[in-house]
């Protein structure tokens, strides 16, 4: 009876462990993600599969992934260990409210975050710490501002969309962005705006400001719209202010830039000097090696010249000594011993014996 029990539990087991193998061959499929290469990368699609957790059991060398569209509300220190590869990371429309502190910490090749349709309150500090991070996509959140965030901002963000969310300005903690070229803040009750909040990212290109509050306050919506378009030249969409513009009165201290301007364009001067710097230094680089090598060419050359020449020299040479050469070896019989003394004759000689 006794062996019967031990017998049971022991094959009860055998198919346990057989089940948890299964599980973990084909990992992916137990959460119905597909595997996908994205421009050489490993990337998991897992959208709209009523997902409540981050999948475990994906490759660690995932690369992309993409988990929008579920039902997660959480997010854990440990929700993104398995994956520290992660580039590109898709989070959209899922029901996330609280992220605990560090979970983006460890993915410091992250280029790329979408956070947009979530119930976002604070935004998770630690993601502008990314030493990589460029694009960060948090439209329709409940943000009203980016208290908790550390300045300076590490991250290189070059696009950030803020837009349906509370923000009544542009949040100051961003600090200087020397590298951002795209503002999405449209559809916030943006309020209180001035030519000034844009003085920290001197490179901004394309800014979406439509649907604020700012529009039924004309001057103040006429000031922006003419600082980003006639002084900095970006392209401002579809942002009309109600009214007649022509009561409103600008000296030129209306737009004047703030001290961040300037700092921000001494680090873009500085990156940009590196990098004609290293240019520069690799042209010369690159020059000098090539110069090395022709004249090392060259050298070689004359060289095969000279020893051609040289074998010319000693061929007309012997032509005209061989007569010589024949009668003294007539004369002297040892060098006439030598020629004949070849291996291969030696040999014949050997096994002639
Ligand atoms: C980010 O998510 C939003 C919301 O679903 C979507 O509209 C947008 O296209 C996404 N952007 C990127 C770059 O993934
Ligand atoms: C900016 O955000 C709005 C609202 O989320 C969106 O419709 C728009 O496509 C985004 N992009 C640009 C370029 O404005
Ligand atoms: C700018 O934002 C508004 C409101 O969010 C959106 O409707 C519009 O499509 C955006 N403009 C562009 C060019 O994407
Ligand atoms: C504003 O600047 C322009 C030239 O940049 C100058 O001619 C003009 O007098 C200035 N106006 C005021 C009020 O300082």
């Amino acid at each position: 009876m006794n062996r019967f029990i031990s017998w049971i539990t022991f094959s009860l087991l055998i198919i346990n462990i057989n089940n948890i193998d299964a599980f973990a061959r084909d990992p992916s499929k137990s959460v119905g993600c597909e595997l996908e290469r994205v421009n050489r990368m490993v990337g998991y699609v897992c959208t709209n599969l009523n997902l409540d957790k981050i999948p475990k059991n994906l490759k660690s060398s995932t690369e992309v992934l993409d988990i929008s569209h579920n039902h997660i509300k959480n997010l854990y220190r440990t929700s993104f260990e398995p994956y520290l590869d992660l580039r590109f990371l898709y989070l959209q429309e899922n029901r996330i409210r609280d992220i605990e502190d560090e979970t983006f910490a460890k993915l410091e090749d992250l280029e790329a975050i979408n956070l947009s349709g979530n119930g976002l309150i604070h935004i998770p500090p630690e993601i502008f710490t990314l030493p990589r991070l460029r694009n960060v996509y948090l439209a329709d959140n409940s943000f009203r501002s980016f208290e908790n965030i550390q300045s300076p901002i590490i991250a290189p963000l070059q696009k950030l969309d803020l837009s349906r969310n509370n923000m009544d300005k542009i949040p100051k903690e961003l600090g200087i962005l020397p590298n951002l070229v795209f503002l999405n803040i449209s559809s916030n009750p943006l309020r209180d705006l001035t030519p000034q909040q844009f003085s920290p990212f001197c490179h901004l290109n394309e800014v979406n400001i439509t649907d604020s509050r700012l529009k039924n306050m004309k001057c103040d919506c006429e000031k922006v719209t003419r600082f980003l378009v006639r002084k900095r030249d970006i392209e401002i969409f579809s942002f009309y202010c109600d009214g007649n513009s022509a009561e409103c009165r600008f000296d030129n201290s209306s737009f004047i830039e703030t001290d961040d301007y300037e700092k921000c364009m001494s680090i873009r001067r500085e990156v940009i000097e590196h990098e004609t710097a290293k240019v520069t230094w690799s042209i010369i680089g690159f020059s000098v090696l090539g110069f090395l090598i022709i004249f090392i060419g060259c050298l070689y050359c004359i060289h095969r010249r000279n020893v051609n020449q040289m074998r010319k020299k000693i061929m007309i040479n012997n032509a005209s000594v061989k007569p010589k050469m024949t009668e003294a070896s007539n004369r002297d019989p040892v060098s006439d011993e030598s020629i004949t003394g070849s291996p291969e004759k030696l040999l014949i000689k050997r096994s002639d014996v």
